[in-house]
C-alpha cells in the first residue's frame, strides 16, 4: 500500500448519488455502464477468489458475507452466480425495462436472479447501505438473506447488525467507502466474534492510512496479494483526470501508464489474521483472474 496514503478525506471522484437510492436498481446500474465503470469487472472475480481461500483455510461449507455499502447489492450478485458485470450491466440498458414499474421490476429481478447458476461456494449474503431502499431491493430479489439502513459511521451498529457483524466471515467492498469511513470500519471489524477477512478496491488516491491502521490493530495483515492496478472506470473530463493523478501521485503511486491512460485506477487490498494469511500460490482458484487490463 502506498506509504504516503492521504490522511485526509478528500472526495475527488465525482459522486452520482441521486441514483443510490431509487426504489428499484435501474438509474444506478445505467449510470455505471454510461460511465463504462469497471470495477467489478476487475475486483469481483478476486474477491470470488478471496471466498473460495477463505472457506478452505476455515473450513466452511457455508460462508457468511457482508456486502458494506451495497447498495442495490451488485458486488453479492456477481460472487454468487455466474454472470459476468458486462453482461449484468447491459441486461439493464434494455429499453424493454424503460416502462417497467418498480414493483415489476422486483418481480423480473428474483425471478431472473433465482434461474441463473450459482458459484460453487455456497455462501450466506447479508448487505449494508445508507440507502434504504438499495438495500431492500437487493433483499427483496434474493440477493441478501438480511439487509441493514444504518450509517455506522455516524453511530454504533444495531443490536441486530451487531449480531450479524459477531458471525462474518468476510467483509467485501467496491468504492472506497470503507477507506473513506476508518469509524465505519473499526465497528465493522470490533463487533466480529471471530475476524472477518476483509477485501477492498479503493480507487487510488481514497485509500486512507486510518483505514490501514483500523486493519492492523484489528491483528490484520494487510496486503495487495501482488496484484496490479486495475480501471475503475473513465474519467469524465480532463479536470477530473487532472485531479486524479494529482491525487494518485500524492498518495505515492505511479500514475504513468495508468491513470494517464484516461481512466481511475484501483486496487484490491486484502486484510486477514496474521495465521491465515496463506499464500496465493496455494489457493483453490487464482484470483488474477479478471485483472488483465
Ligand atoms: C460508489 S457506491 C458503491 C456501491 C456498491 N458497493 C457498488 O459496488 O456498486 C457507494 C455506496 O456507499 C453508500 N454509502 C455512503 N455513505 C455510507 C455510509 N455511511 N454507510 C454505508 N454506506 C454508505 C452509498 O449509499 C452508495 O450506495
Amino acid at each position: 500500500m502506498p506509504s504516503s496514503a492521504p490522511k485526509t478525506k478528500t472526495n475527488f471522484v465525482t459522486i452520482f448519488d441521486d441514483t443510490y437510492n431509487q426504489p428499484d436498481c435501474r438509474s444506478y446500474y445505467r449510470m455505471l455502464r454510461a460511465l463504462g465503470y469497471s470495477n467489478h469487472t476487475h475486483a469481483v472475480p478476486v474477491y470470488r477468489a478471496v471466498l473460495a481461500e477463505l472457506a478452505r483455510v476455515r473450513g466452511l461449507s457455508t460462508p457468511q458475507v457482508f456486502d458494506f455499502a451495497s447498495s442495490y447489492g451488485i458486488v453479492s450478485a456477481l460472487m454468487k452466480h455466474q454472470v459476468s458485470a458486462d453482461a449484468f450491466l447491459d441486461r439493464y440498458a434494455s429499453a424493454a425495462f424503460d416502462d417497467t414499474s418498480s414493483e415489476a421490476m422486483h418481480q423480473i429481478d428474483a425471478e431472473w436472479l433465482s434461474g441463473l447458476a450459482r458459484n460453487p461456494i455456497e455462501a450466506r449474503y447479508k448487505g449494508l447501505d445508507v440507502a434504504s431502499h438499495a438495500v431492500g431491493f437487493a433483499q427483496d430479489v434474493g440477493l441478501f438473506d438480511q439487509c441493514f439502513a444504518e450509517d455506522i459511521q455516524a453511530k454504533p451498529p444495531s443490536p441486530e447488525l451487531s449480531e450479524c457483524l459477531a458471525h462474518t466471515d468476510l467483509i467485501v467492498e467496491c468504492g472506497s467507502v470503507a477507506h473513506l469511513m476508518p469509524i465505519a470500519l473499526d465497528r465493522l471489524l470490533s463487533a466480529a466474534s471471530r475476524k472477518p477477512w476483509l477485501v477492498t478496491s479503493p480507487v487510488r488516491g481514497n485509500e486512507r492510512a486510518e483505514a490501514f491502521d483500523v486493519m492492523r490493530q484489528h491483528g490484520l495483515v494487510v496486503d495487495t496479494l501482488g496484484l496490479p492496478p486495475f480501471p475503475h472506470r473513465r474519467f469524465e473530463s480532463p479536470d477530473e483526470q487532472a485531479r486524479a493523478i494529482a491525487i494518485a501521485r500524492a498518495a505515492g503511486h505511479e500514475t504513468d501508464g495508468f491513470e494517464t491512460t484516461g481512466s481511475f485506477f484501483a486496487q484490491i487490498y486484502i486484510a486477514r489474521p496474521k495465521d491465515e494469511s496463506t499464500p496465493v500460490s496455494d489457493w483453490p482458484i487464482n484470483p488474477t483472474h479478471g485483472l488483465e487490463r
